[in-house]
């Protein structure tokens, strides 16, 4: 019988590079989203907080604190990962139109791949430089199981889920930066960190997936269809521990995903996160009440900026099926020049 590690964390992508390059996208949006208004331009109207992170040098100090507390969580995680031995990972992330654009867009699939090998600092993607001085055609390399991968597409469809599953890339050469992102944070002192990893891509962005490439944070753009709905990701998530339960293996079960992300959150003007709506998040996990986000709609989700939180109603459902209590390891909030609210949780068997 299986046993199962629920987990699940940001991929906030500026931990990737130095704090001097400012990767953060909140200045971006201020220099060239057209909905920002005239008077948030200027630093005098912006709330309390985002000028404390914003200081006098566009939140370079700030994010240092930002990124130590981040590290040290996905130290927490790795050693949980490593006590617990499992033969996998099963990641559920979003794809941000990397592998799947405009010719096709499924609501989940698994990645079967052969290999999984990614170059995430190709082409100045993550700017000129990274914290481990590597070089731009370095690849990550990440073990496979494409026998899993396809053993779980077959008992998905067997239990009813419609699932997609692909043996290669479409779009993009190895995995996006929702799953090739957590490897290297779990590997942030690069010692070495060799779990192979399952990944199932879920269609977070929704309305806002192609959109969003084709102008600023979507300015102007006509919607896309929806993402999967919270209830059907929770779904999801039931059947997943069902089926590995009855496996022979142990399954680290990974939500990969920021919380609302400033940049959705068209009340904030794409400016700051729905901190009001990350807290109430936070808080049912730590009172195990993670089974009420199946009740949350689609069109709540995208007002809060929380797509990516369907990665993680993923694995609630996996972790409401199992009976297991989660626990937040730690809950960065921003006031917005980091553009998201990310938390870091294990449920542990
Ligand atoms: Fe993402």
């Amino acid at each position: 019988m299986g046993a199962i590690l629920g987990m699940g964390s940001t991929h906030w992508p500026p931990m990737i590079q130095p704090d001097e390059a400012k990767p953060w996208p909140f200045l971006r949006t201020l220099a060239r989203d057209p909905r920002v208004p005239e008077a948030l331009k200027h630093a005098e109207n912006w709330p309390e907080g985002v000028l404390r992170e914003y200081g006098d040098d566009e939140g370079v100090s700030a994010h240092r604190e930002h990124r130590r507390r981040l590290v040290a969580g996905f130290c927490t995680l790795r050693a949980e990962i490593e006590a617990f031995q499992p033969d996998f990972i099963l990641m559920f992330g979003d794809d941000q139109y990397e592998n799947f654009t405009e010719d096709i867009i499924p609501p989940f699939c698994v990645m079967a791949y052969d290999d999984l090998t990614s170059y995430p600092f190709k082409d100045g993607r993550r700017g000129q430089s990274n914290v481990w001085g590597e070089p731009a055609d370095h690849p990550i390399i990440i073990p496979s199981r494409p026998d899993i991968a396809k053993w779980l597409a077959r008992r998905y469809l067997e239990e009813g889920v419609d699932m997609s599953y692909a043996y290669k890339p479409l779009h993009w050469e190895g995995l996006g930066h929702a799953f090739v992102n957590i490897q290297m944070y779990l590997d942030y002192d690069r010692s070495g960190f060799r779990y192979p990893i399952v990944p199932i891509q879920v269609n977070s962005y929704g309305s806002k997936i192609i959109r969003n490439r084709r102008a600023i944070n979507g300015a102007g753009q006509e919607p896309d269809p929806c993402s999967p709905t919270p209830k059907r990701c929770f779904e999801i998530g039931q059947i997943t521990a069902r089926i590995l339960q009855e496996s022979p293996w142990r399954v680290v079960i990974y939500a990969s995903g920021g919380w609302s992300h400033g940049f959705l959150v068209e009340k904030n003007h794409c400016l700051w996160p729905d901190i009001p709506a990350d807290r109430v998040l936070a808080q049912q996990i730590r009172e195990g009440r993670e089974a009420e986000w199946k009740h949350l709609t689609v069109a709540a989700i995208e007002e809060a900026g929380q797509q990516e939180v369907m990665t993680w109603i993923c694995v609630a459902g996996a972790m409401h099926e199992l009976g297991q209590k989660g626990t937040v390891v730690d809950y960065v909030e921003t006031a917005g020049v980091f553009n998201s609210g990310k938390c870091l949780a294990v449920w542990k068997p």
